[in-house]
């Protein structure tokens, strides 16, 4: 079964580098970027994995835990993770999901056949505090991701979420937020401040600093 934003995160028990976990509670009130890889000691990965690492004090700012995973058995990660360490210069402290007989990485449709049934391709889950899936990626094995876009799409997500509104192409924080097209005019200027009307169906705004929005919405 396919997983979609907004449906609930699956829930499930494992074993990790850090200790036995039950998801859901290990998650807490915290937002989760959950995301695979396909093997220990493979290059891209260890680049991927290292790099997550690095931004811990970005995850820490914004209230989200990371949390990898891959087939290998909690041996292999524990052999590898001083390469990962090494190589990037940090330590890796979030927990590597040991998933060998692939229990978890089939719940969320993480082995995709085409780029090989043994192993995970490159996914990512960005799971809110009431554990829903608000973004899903899936990258090839032979490419990287971008750890620095996965922030911004959270912070887009949790601006998103504060003022009710979406956001624009590359959105940054501090940047204008998009005015939903369900909202009139009229009430977008009570709701937000600076409101600009380009089209009627494209506006503008800034987030008042007191909103403190209900929930995710949508733009269509
Ligand atoms: C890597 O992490 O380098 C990698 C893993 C599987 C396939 C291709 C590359």
């Amino acid at each position: 079964m396919p997983l979609h934003l907004g449906d609930t995160a699956p829930d499930f028990t494992t074993e990790t580098s850090t200790g036995p976990i039950a998801f859901h509670d290990w998650a807490g009130d915290e937002w989760v970027v959950f995301f695979s890889h396909p093997a220990d000691f493979t290059p891209v990965c260890t680049t991927e994995l290292g790099r997550v690492s690095q931004l811990q004090a970005e995850w820490d700012k914004r209230g989200v835990k990371p949390i990898a995973l891959s087939v290998d058995t909690n041996e292999e990660h524990a052999q590898w993770i001083p390469d990962i360490n090494e190589y990037n210069n940090t330590t890796v402290e979030y927990p590597i999901i040991a998933d060998p007989d692939k229990k978890v990485a089939e719940l969320y449709d993480m082995i995709h056949p085409g780029e090989g049934d043994t192993s995970s391709v490159r996914s990512v889950f960005v799971i809110d505090p009431d554990k829903k899936i608000r973004l899903t990626m899936t990258y090839p094995k032979s490419t990287g991701r971008n750890f620095d876009e996965i922030l911004r799409v959270i912070d887009a997500l949790q601006e998103a979420d504060r003022g009710e509104c979406a956001t624009g192409v590359d959105w940054q924080p501090g940047d204008k937020v998009i005015v939903p097209p369900e909202v009139p005019t009229a009430e977008a200027k009570e709701k937000f401040d600076d409101v600009e009307e380009h089209y009627s169906y494209l506006r503008t705004a800034r987030v008042k600093a007191d909103a403190a929005g209900t929930g995710a919405v949508g733009c269509g």
